[in-house]
């Protein structure tokens, strides 16, 4: 703590964004995904303003898989970043909110031909091709809309990046990308310069999520260099812009020490310069994609404690009316985190707990030993960094609705998503005609 600015503790209660936690636990339920506006915004421009001040020649783009919906697009637009999408649904989500589309790059390693077409269809400003089979179906669509598609292409650079496999992409063995190593990236250009309804304006990789330093970064953009320079001097193509991707991570937990995005921009952008003027090349325009870095610590859940139960001599599990389904990364990645009790948060911790979910698996848990102080039922369990690769990643796991998303802002609180009712869950069933006999089913029958 404060994993925000905003996070405070007034009067024995925990606050974000000027909201009182028991305040919005009341009025919007449980669990509860809270989103703080300041934070977003104060990442965004430390991004944008940074990186412009260094490279004038850039561009800033939220990686929306991190967390996306009308109103984070909204949000992104007004601090001029762009937005990195990676499917047709995400697409969608920024149209939706007029985002516009030329600062859209669109990304994915198999994008299917109605999402292509619909990327070309709205003329957003990048289509990031992964492969050659990509290439040339992107041409045939091109072709057939008697368009030009301006594309980067994803390579794999070779470098690891110290972070969890799940999350590492950028080495040789990844199922993302053109590799570097041998001829195949090269081949790559000089096929893509060849497609009449192809125009190729750079190159694009990403290392990883969740990375703490610039070496790893700075490696890969000399990797791609050296690349454009070859490219320069055997195909003559003067390559414009280099997308080195996200990744940035953030603090879990009090001891994670991520550099600030400041010093981690500088880092990089002395290495693009130096290497730009050390190789003779034009200044490529500068492309950066943060997702966690930007939302992630902006964000935290709150949960309601319901059963406890202490085994003697071994732990006390404390149940929460959440888990696996609104959280994955614990069971996914093993991801640590760090919790308080949201309505007595400055009571001494005298306690240590585990957090366990509601959902029907032994792996549904969300902390491990963690110092609390003694809870009971009704308590409310606040959970912090939660901001990235929460909600988008949630899932309707024993058919529980996902939880709604709150916007806070200077005492403030606007619902953002609604939380799914037991409607939404069946919205999409259908029964089949020769099933539907015994009738409607028991709402109906009983008029509720
Ligand atoms: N650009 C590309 C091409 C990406 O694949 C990613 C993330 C980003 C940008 C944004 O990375 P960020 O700045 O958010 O680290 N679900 C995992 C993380 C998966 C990251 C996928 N790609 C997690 O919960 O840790």
């Amino acid at each position: 703590m404060p994993y925000n600015e905003t996070i405070k503790i007034n009067a024995g209660h925990l606050e974000i964004g000027g909201c009182d936690a028991v305040d919005l636990a009341q009025i919007f339920g449980t669990p509860l995904y809270v989103m703080d506006e300041a934070t977003i915004r104060r990442k965004a421009r430390a991004y944008q303003e940074t990186l412009v001040r260094a490279y004038p020649n850039s561009l800033v783009l939220y990686a929306g898989k991190a967390f996306l919906t009308t109103a984070m697009c909204r949000l992104m637009d007004e601090e001029g970043l762009g937005l990195d999408v990676v499917s047709g649904g995400e697409l969608y989500t920024a149209l939706r909110a007029d985002f516009p589309p030329e600062k859209i790059f669109f990304h994915g390693n198999n994008k299917s031909e109605e999402e292509l077409n619909l990327a070309l269809e709205s003329g957003v400003g990048r289509i990031v091709v992964d492969n050659l089979y990509e290439l040339e179906l992107l041409n045939a669509l091109a072709a057939r809309q008697g368009k030009k598609a301006s594309i980067l292409l994803r390579l794999t650079p070779g470098v690891e990046a110290h972070t969890h496999e799940y999350i590492q992409t950028g080495q040789v063995d990844s199922k993302f990308g053109i590799g570097l190593v041998g001829d195949q990236a090269f081949s790559a250009v000089r096929l893509a310069m060849s497609l009449r309804n192809i125009r190729l304006l750079g190159f694009h990789s990403h290392i990883g999520s969740q990375v703490f330093e610039a070496a790893p970064y700075q490696l890969a953009a000399e990797v791609l260099l050296n690349f454009v320079a070859r490219v320069k001097r055997e195909l003559g193509l003067a390559v414009k812009e280099l997308d080195l991707g996200g990744g940035l991570g953030i603090r879990y937990l009090s001891q994670d020490d991520p550099p600030l995005v400041a010093v981690f921009l500088k880092d990089v952008v002395e290495t693009v310069v130096r290497k730009v003027r050390e190789l003779g090349l034009e200044a490529p325009r500068l492309i950066l994609e943060p997702g966690r870095s930007i939302i992630g610590d902006a964000g935290l859940t709150l949960y309601r404690i319901g059963s406890i139960k202490e085994i003697p001599g071994v732990r006390t599990y404390v149940a929460v009316d959440g888990g696996m389904a609104d959280n994955p990364r614990v069971a996914l990645y093993g991801a640590k985190y760090e919790a308080i009790v949201a309505n007595r948060a400055d009571a001494p911790l005298e306690h240590v707990v585990s957090i366990a979910g509601r959902f029907c698996e032994s792996g549904d848990m969300l902390l491990w030993d963690a110092p609390l102080p003694r809870v009971t039922p009704g308590d409310l369990l606040a959970v912090f960094s939660t901001g990235a690769y929460h909600y988008s990643m949630a899932s309707n796991y024993n058919r529980f609705g996902r939880p709604a998303v709150v916007l806070v802002h200077s005492g403030q609180a606007d619902l953002i998503v609604r939380r799914e009712t037991y409607a939404d869950l069946v919205a999409h069933d259908i029964m089949p005609e020769r099933l539907r006999a015994r009738g409607e089913g028991y709402l109906v029958a009983t008029g509720s």
